[in-house]
């Protein structure tokens, strides 16, 4: 789909990425010739994802950071910059959730997630930011928010909240720090399946069902691949959409748009459905 070139020498820092959605996207770009610097509270996964990158003759760097500490998110960048000598993109990448009854839920695990989620992106963005004005090159911030930015959903509301904010964060950020040169975007992920993700938010024993209930709300009729997701935020990335700031691409497959009064017939017997849209015609006027 691109040059093998298209992010030579970009050096790009992800949180959370050591596994998942963040490793697959490390993985991605260092194959597009970034030098990526992966970032997570659990340095072993990040070491573990590092090495498979350096071994398929990528340049990775695992580094321990907890996003919802400021200064492990100016240490990162000190090191980033140690070994890279600069920081061109963020993509903030790592979360917390879990399926919870909102009258079950404590103060405390409301801020949990926000602490990661808003908090900790707004704390690897300063940090990263800064450096970026700093640096006077320019820069690109992309966020991983979800689809119900816009909507909100039910049973995950502080990660609702928080990814709204997320989001709100990156279109300031467009704004504000355009004259900086600095982009800011967010990509909005429908289902994608991963180790972490799944074992949080698919109810044990529910597995089948819950796959069959999902891949009928999506148009696509299937999960989407973490190379697709990949390659977006690589596009995202690239000098290619320097016009491109202040957006949040939807890739789901179409299922954020199954809200539609009508869209639920997709999933009928087509051939009935013609014959019964026939039947409702009005007889034409003679
Ligand atoms: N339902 C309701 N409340 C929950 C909960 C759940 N499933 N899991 C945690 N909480 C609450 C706890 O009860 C606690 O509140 P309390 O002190 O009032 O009892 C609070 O959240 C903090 O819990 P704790 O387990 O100490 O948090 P943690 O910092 O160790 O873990 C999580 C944070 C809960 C977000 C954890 O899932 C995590 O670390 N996730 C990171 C990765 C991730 O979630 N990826 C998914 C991306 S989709």
């Amino acid at each position: 789909m691109f040059k093998t070139d298209l992010l030579a020498d970009k050096v790009i820092v992800v949180t959370g990425g050591g596994t998942g959605l963040g490793k697959s996207m490390a993985v991605r770009f260092a194959e597009l010739g970034a030098k990526v610097v992966l970032a997570s509270r659990t340095l072993e996964n990040c070491e573990k994802a590092a090495a498979e990158i350096t071994q398929a003759g990528g340049a990775a760097l695992p580094l321990r950071c907890d996003v919802r500490d400021y200064d492990s998110c100016e240490a990162m960048v000190k090191s980033t910059v140690g070994a890279y000598g600069k920081v061109d993109a963020l993509v903030n990448n790592a979360a917390g959730n879990f399926l919870a009854q909102t009258e079950s839920l404590s103060p405390n695990g409301f801020r949990t997630v926000v602490d990661i989620v808003l908090q900790g992106t707004f704390n690897a963005t300063l940090a990263c930011g800064r450096q970026m004005i700093a640096q006077g090159t320019g820069g690109n911030l992309l966020a991983i928010v979800a689809t119900y930015v816009d909507t909100g959903s039910a049973y995950v509301v502080p990660s609702a909240s928080a990814k709204a904010g997320v989001l709100a964060m990156m279109r300031s950020l467009a704004v504000e720090w355009a004259r900086h040169k600095i982009r800011a975007n967010a990509i909005a992920p429908g289902p994608f399946p991963t180790e972490g993700a799944w074992a949080r938010l698919v109810p044990p024993g529910m597995g089948d069902s819950f796959e069959m209930f999902a891949k009928n709300r999506i148009p696509a009729g299937r999960y989407g691949d973490h190379r697709e997701l990949a390659d977006l935020a690589a596009y995202l990335l690239a000098d290619g959409s320097a016009y491109v700031t202040g957006d949040c691409v939807y890739i789901d497959g179409g299922e954020h748009l199954m809200s539609g009064d009508f869209n639920a017939l997709t999933q009928f017997d087509q051939q009935a459905l013609g014959q019964m849209f026939a039947a409702m015609r009005p007889a034409k006027k003679q």
